[in-house]
């Protein structure tokens, strides 16, 4: 059977999409499960948060049909498939080709049997790149910062999901939501609250807390379970990685 292809997305920005999908690629990495994390980001932020700088090939050659798909090896039962800035010139091809919408779903078929999961890091807005992975996915985590306004737009992309359930994706489903940069606040705490109150069982139990050793990690090119396994960073996303095998989905 091939991967589960989960799309992690918020058209808003810095809210903990890159960050997710690497920590919970690689914590799904380590409970044995076959990942290849994907950036679709022209930010490339992904890549250069696993050391990788300008490769040689990205996903935009890919697109455009000039390469294979490139595929990296990062450690065991991790790989990546690369982004760089140049991505941001297939949006407008994307969306002058009448087959523009489909073809990351096209792309990762052809590799799907290689994995368990797929997961893909998208930019923060819902145009062309951003649906390439949702047409392409089974599905969707959308990640929420506890933040001011963070509940504002997430209607936004339900209804885009619910579009796209109709007719583009039938199968698409919404994994769950995850709330990230959690603290000890008053503040945040209310907005994680708020947001269990308004979308209760949609939300993941594990909650992923502020932890500078994320940021840390990211900077210095590596995962965090990598960079300091100990930190509440690698314990979070080790939780949620639990929490999607034992009660969300069984591969
Ligand atoms: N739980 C966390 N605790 C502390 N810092 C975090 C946490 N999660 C993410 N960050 C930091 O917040 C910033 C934004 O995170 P990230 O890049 O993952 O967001 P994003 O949603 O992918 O952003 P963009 O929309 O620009 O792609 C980064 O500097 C990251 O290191
Ligand atoms: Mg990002």
């Amino acid at each position: 059977m091939g991967a589960k292809i989960i799309s992690l997305i918020n058209h808003k920005g810095g809210v903990g999409k890159t960050t997710s999908t690497l920590n919970l690629g690689k914590a799904l990495s380590l409970e044995s499960k076959r990942v290849l994390i994907v950036d679709i980001d022209p930010q490339a932020n992904l890549s250069q948060a696993t050391g990788i700088e300008e490769p040689e090939t990205n996903i935009y050659q890919a697109i455009c049909g000039e390469a294979e798909l490139p595929v990296i090896k990062l450690s065991d039962y991790l790989d990546i498939v690369p982004a760089d800035l140049d991505l941001s010139e297939a949006e407008l091809r994307l969306q002058s080709d009448v087959n523009g919408y489909f073809i990351l779903r096209k792309i990762l078929d052809k590799v799907a049997v290689n994995y368990d999961f797929i997961l893909v890091d998208c930019p923060p807005s819902l145009g062309v790149l951003t649906l390439n992975s949702l047409i392409a996915s089974d599905y969707v985590i959308v990640i929420v910062q506890s933040e001011y306004l963070a509940v504002k737009g997430l209607q936004t992309i339900f209804n885009l999901i619910e579009k796209l359930k109709e007719n583009l994706n039938t199968d698409l489903e919404i994994l769950g939501m995850l709330i990230t940069q959690t603290n000890h606040t008053v503040f945040r705490k209310t907005i994680a609250e708020t947001v269990r109150g308004l979308y209760e069982g949609r939300v993941f139990q594990t909650t992923i807390r502020q932890n500078i050793t994320l940021a840390e990690a990211s900077a210095a090119g590596k995962d965090v379970f990598t960079f300091d396994a100990k930190c509440n960073g690698a314990e979070d996303y080790a939780a949620l990685a639990k929490e999607i095998l034992s009660e969300r989905l069984a591969v």
